[in-house]
């Protein structure tokens, strides 16, 4: 299966809302299983659809992506029903290289969603789980964790970046 590109800020595709998906498809269980490659591969333990340039709400998530018995999670439609509680982590984002930040967030969620055979399902999730999800949910809204720290912080990393790229254009030949 093949691996795809992972964009990275400030590519403006991140920062769009995604659209709906109207009807589970092949061609969508064919981008979530490539998606779920891509994910191990990186290795991440969330994946959103527009982290691939695809503006549409599906995300892919596995807590355990480096042990055996993997078990990925695909999230069609996914939506918070329920949230509670709150908790600081250190977050990263495979569309944020090299930068974490703490981010606050709620400490269990509920999350409602389509399964990849077009059926309702629910995930509940504390801690890590809680996180990922919230941080992946994020993503289907055009939102980064960078859009949850503080001014300053955001800030700096968008400094740096810029200059990270800049560096880039001259170096190549
Ligand atoms: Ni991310």
């Amino acid at each position: 299966m093949p691996i795809l590109p992972i964009l990275t800020f400030p590519d403006p595709v991140l920062s769009r809302p995604c659209r709906q998906v109207r009807e589970v498809t092949d061609e969508l269980r064919r981008l979530a299983a490539d998606m779920t490659e891509t994910m191990y591969q990186a290795p991440g333990i969330g994946l959103a659809a527009p982290q691939v340039g695809h503006d549409l709400r599906l995300v892919v998530v596995d807590l355990s992506p480096r042990e055996e018995g993997r078990e990925p999670v695909a999230l069609v439609n996914p939506r918070i029903v329920e949230a509670e509680g709150s908790l600081i982590f250190e977050e990263g984002c495979l569309s944020v290289p090299e930068f974490t930040c703490d981010v606050s967030r709620f400490s269990r969620v509920k999350v409602e969603a389509t399964d990849l055979e077009g059926r309702p399902m629910t995930v509940e999730g504390e801690g890590v789980l809680a996180v990922c999800l919230q941080h992946e949910l994020d993503h289907l809204e055009g939102r980064l964790f960078l859009d949850r720290i503080s001014p300053l912080k955001r800030a700096l990393y968008k400094k740096r970046r810029l200059k990270q790229a800049k560096q880039d254009k001259q170096d190549k030949p």
